[in-house]
């Protein structure tokens, strides 16, 4: 086995540090440190001849391990890590630390003490990379398609653009035609165009202009090449792993021949049976054989197979002029190899049935705002016109009731987001056809907080719609008069009104389409606490989930109205496109690894990890083992944290590389205050860190900050360690504990750090001696405080005494 030895590389940042720190005793020190063949000063290493010592003393064979203490650690550490690599050492054997900001500047008014902590970071870092090891660069390959899931705006778009960038692209949509509830709304607020408008695809060459928009039907979406429209068809298994999945569809039988039905309505003339239409508010009957109007695709009529009477009738075969009724069609199983997949399944109008007090189920002339939107759509059910559906005489008494079922901890606490200016849309809509209409609108708070919203609503309010401030509390059908009563205190007023309609419209809250939670589970992805699909993270990553090559766009994350829709359609199909036009996922083995003899048939970390990389395997005669794939492990050590043997470790936090970082930390004091351990997150906790430091926030140099890959990896005994090597404090530093970048490590770290302050007790130990905070980058004021309050109590506990720790 060949020596390790150490390089280590000092920069004074251009003499600054030299004016806080002693470097001629940190190079002395360091000389002696065991394992270390060369110690470099300079003024800077992440560029120019700094960074060239460093490449020729790894290219001489002079060192095999690099640690480097620079200031800007992020940039340097990848420019140094960069160069180490292209002049032959695995990038995983260099360590980077941050002399200024962790040592220099918090503690320039105690410059001895100051370099006393730099000595400990420097042997820190050194034993740590004396027991690194290389970490391997593993490559996954992918298929370069995707299977977008749903057939709404949110779809189509996504589908359009990742097929115009010529990838083979699948839409699957579980009805029998796509649109979604794009096709139902007739028109878009706040421009009043139809909802069924699209942004032409690139492909469609012949009527292609850049501002090009074009209703679905005739945009050429279905002739885009790469593109496979899969109707009547819904997703009922999902196999594999980023990058390769086998997605099993089950495409229910239409009864009528796709390629051979002209769509020339003959059928539905013979058509017995007639049902109420759903599609169309059941304010019309349909044919057991029937196609959606307006129709987005395909234009061919499907056989609702509930009602139908098949055989026994045939009507339908014998009429149709092309033979394109086919009654003994059976549903078929298609699998696709796909190597991302979107989700775009939308959202749904709640049943307002509900909330009780509204009677929608009793009494017909309470309709929602969906039913409405038929209504007032020409091509709808009652052709345009506002009605009583219990009579269809004239509506023109109209109270729409806001926030029904949403705004509600009884029901769902979310504001929908769009029904405001659904309800502005309909109220003007119905004003523009009917001046002399009563519209009023009854709200807790108008929200128009979109681009021309407020417009909207003021153009409302000029039209003579009527406010009313208050959620209504009943709606009354008096019988005599054939005439609803909205019972509703105006909030303003101070009074109670009774507002007389002929038809109350249920602005409902808008809630997760049926069937999310089960694709949810089928997809390893998770939901939100309103039950929509969650995004990984809303500000920084949307449309993405934590399953790389899964992407989310559309009302499927919450409800939206369309120009945010498109927008974050748009988004996913460019994510998706940037996820498979590399051809392969290439990442680095800091993965976790099980050693298989300690491992056995627990089910703690396949439960536990956040990514769902862990699986148990059969290992001999019923017994399982644990299995991380490399390729879904992110290398949060959150199983390490878990295992209650201690059979799983990271390959770049290994419990040998932390131990020895710890000791190390604590061997040296020189400031007289009890050595406190700051176990930090290298993400948020540690930035927390950072900032104290670039804003020379002063705190005890007697804090030694160790980083771990997420709090989340800490077991109880590593804790119980940190105090035998000499600590007499222990600080956790994690993320915030909804905001940890693995999910759950900080929530994790804080059971675990309650757990031990038991056991502390138990051993006579102060359980304060132990506190986890939660913080951000910009809290670093936070840190330092902690940091002092810390050091106080320590010393006014006085010295910790171990000898029952064991
Ligand atoms: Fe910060 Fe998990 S990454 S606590």
């Amino acid at each position: 086995m060949n020596e390790t030895k150490v390089g280590v590389f000092l920069s004074d940042c251009g003499n600054q540090l030299s004016q806080i720190l002693d470097f001629d005793a940190l190079v002395n020190h360091v000389k002696q440190v065991p394992g270390v063949a060369l110690v470099v000063k300079a003024s800077e290493f992440w560029r120019g001849e700094g960074l060239k010592t460093i490449v020729d003393a790894i290219k001489g064979k002079k060192i095999s391990r690099v640690v480097v203490a620079e200031s800007l650690p992020k940039l340097s550490e990848i420019r140094v890590v960069k160069a180490a690599e292209e002049a032959g050492l695995n990038p995983y054997l260099v360590e980077v630390i941050d002399l200024k900001d962790h040592c220099a500047w918090p503690h320039r008014d105690t410059p001895s003490e100051a370099t006393e902590k730099a000595k400990a970071m420097l042997l820190a870092a050194i034993e740590r990379a004396k027991l690194l090891e290389p970490i391997e660069k593993l490559e996954f390959p992918i298929t370069k398609s995707v299977l977008v899931i749903g057939g709404g705006i949110a779809g189509m778009q996504t589908a359009e653009d990742l097929a115009d960038l010529g990838i083979k692209t699948y839409i699957v949509e579980k009805s029998p035609f796509l649109g979604g509830l794009a096709t139902r709304a007739g028109r878009f607020f706040p421009t009043d165009d139809c909802a069924i408008c699209i942004q032409s695809p690139a492909s469609d060459v012949k009527t292609i202009t850049h501002t090009s928009r074009k209703c679905v039907y005739r945009s050429g979406f279905t002739e885009i090449p790469n593109l496979n429209i899969l109707t009547n068809s819904r997703v009922i298994a999902v196999e594999g792993a980023t990058g390769n999945y086998k997605v099993t569809i089950e495409k229910k039988p239409r009864y009528v021949n796709e390629s051979k039905c002209v769509g020339c309505d003959l059928c539905t003339t013979v058509c017995p049976v007639a049902v109420p239409d759903e599609y169309n508010a059941k304010l019309k009957k349909r044919k057991a054989i029937y196609m959606n109007v307006p129709n987005v695709h395909p234009p061919v009529y499907v056989i609702d197979e509930n009602v139908c009477k098949f055989h026994d009738c045939a009507k339908c075969v014998e009429i149709c002029p092309t033979k394109a009724v086919e009654l003994d069609q059976k549903s078929e199983r298609i699998t696709l190899n796909v190597g991302s997949i979107v989700v775009a399944t939308g959202f749904q109008e709640c049943d307002p049935s509900i909330v009780k007090e509204y009677h929608y189920d009793e009494y017909p002339d309470v309709i929602t705002n969906l039913e409405l939107a038929r209504m007032i759509d020409g091509f709808g059910p009652t052709s345009g016109e506002i009605i009583k559906p219990s009579n269809r005489e004239p509506a023109r008494r109209i109270v729409i009731i806001q926030c029904v079922g949403s705004r509600d901890r009884r029901w769902n606490p979310w504001c929908s987001s769009i029904c405001c200016m659904i309800s502005l849309k309909h109220a003007m809509l119905i004003k523009s056809a009917h001046p002399e209409a009563d519209v009023t609108i009854c709200y807790i708070d108008i929200r128009t907080t979109g681009r021309e919203h407020e417009y909207y609503y003021e153009r409302a309010r000029e039209m003579g719609i009527k406010f009313v401030k208050g959620r209504p509390s009943e709606i009354v059908h008096d019988p005599e008069t054939d005439m609803l009563i909205v019972d509703v205190e105006d909030e303003i007023l101070r009074r109670l009104l009774e507002l007389e309609a002929d038809l109350v419209v249920l602005a409902s809250a808008m809630v997760p389409a049926e069937g999310t939670k089960d694709l949810a589970d089928m997809l390893g992805i998770e939901l939100d606490q309103d039950g929509f699909f969650k995004e990984y993270n809303a500000k920084l990553r949307p449309t993405e989930t934590k399953r790389r090559g899964i992407f989310l766009c559309g009302g499927a994350t919450f409800p939206k109205d369309a120009p945010t829709t498109s927008l974050h359609a748009h988004s996913a199909a460019m994510k998706a496109t940037k996820f498979l036009s590399a051809g392969k996922v290439v990442k680095d083995q800091k993965t976790a690894v099980i050693n298989e003899e300690y491992c056995g048939d627990c089910e703690f970390c396949p439960v536990t990890c956040p990514y769902g990389a862990i699986s148990l395997v059969p290992k001999g005669e019923e017994h399982f083992v644990a299995e991380v794939s490399d390729l879904l492990c992110e290398g949060c050590g959150i199983c390490v944290g878990t295992c209650p043997v201690n059979a799983i470790e990271l390959r770049h936090a290994r419990p040998n590389q932390m131990s020895a970082q710890m000791k190390a930390l604590v061997s040296v004091n020189g400031t007289g205050k009890p050595l406190i351990l700051a176990m930090c997150c290298s993400e948020c906790g540690h930035t927390a860190v950072d900032s104290s430091g670039m804003a020379m926030m002063q705190y005890p140099a007697n804090v030694r900050v160790m980083k771990v890959p997420c709090t989340g990896i800490l077991q109880v005994h590593v804790f119980l360690e940190a105090f035998k090597a000499g600590a007499q404090g222990v600080m956790v530093v994690g993320c915030k504990s909804d905001g940890c970048h693995y999910e759950v490590g900080s929530q994790k770290a804080q059971k675990k750090v309650e757990l031990a302050k038991i056991l502390l007790n138990e051993y006579g130990v102060e359980p304060e001696r132990l506190m986890m905070h939660n913080m951000v980058f910009i809290e670093g004021a936070d840190f330092a405080e902690a940091a002092k309050t810390m050091t106080e109590r320590l010393e006014k506990l006085g010295s910790l005494q171990l000898t029952d720790v064991s």
